[in-house]
């Protein structure tokens, strides 16, 4: 498997709780990412939702819930947790987990 590294920005630069999108490649269907920072802890998933395959986000960097306890998706709103990406409530529920990527 091709490892692909992005610099997103210096963790130092994010709200904590706090996110980042990011793209990876060109063109109409580049990999939508995002990171999320809590305390010490940086997570990366994919910018989708299990539910209907929508982006979580509707305004830039807006993946967390009001609290910045876990991340929403603003569709319909699944709520996923931060450390696992396991949706824990709405209809992706039983469906699985985000795409977690590895971080370092
Ligand atoms: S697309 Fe995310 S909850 Fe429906």
């Amino acid at each position: 498997m091709e490892t692909t590294k992005v610099v997103v920005g210096l963790v130092s630069d994010l709200d904590d709780p706090g996110c980042r999108e990011f793209t990876i490649g060109e063109g109409d269907w580049p990999f939508r990412g995002f990171i999320v920072r809590q305390g010490d802890e940086v997570y990366a998933y994919q910018n989708f939702c299990m539910h209907a395959g929508h982006p979580l986000n509707w305004k830039p960097d807006g993946f967390l819930t009001g609290d910045g306890s876990q991340i929403l998706c603003s569709s319909h709103g699944a709520i996923y947790v931060i450390e696992s990406g396991e949706c824990v409530t709405g209809t992706t529920a039983r469906a699985g987990s985000c795409d977690r990527s590895r971080w370092k």
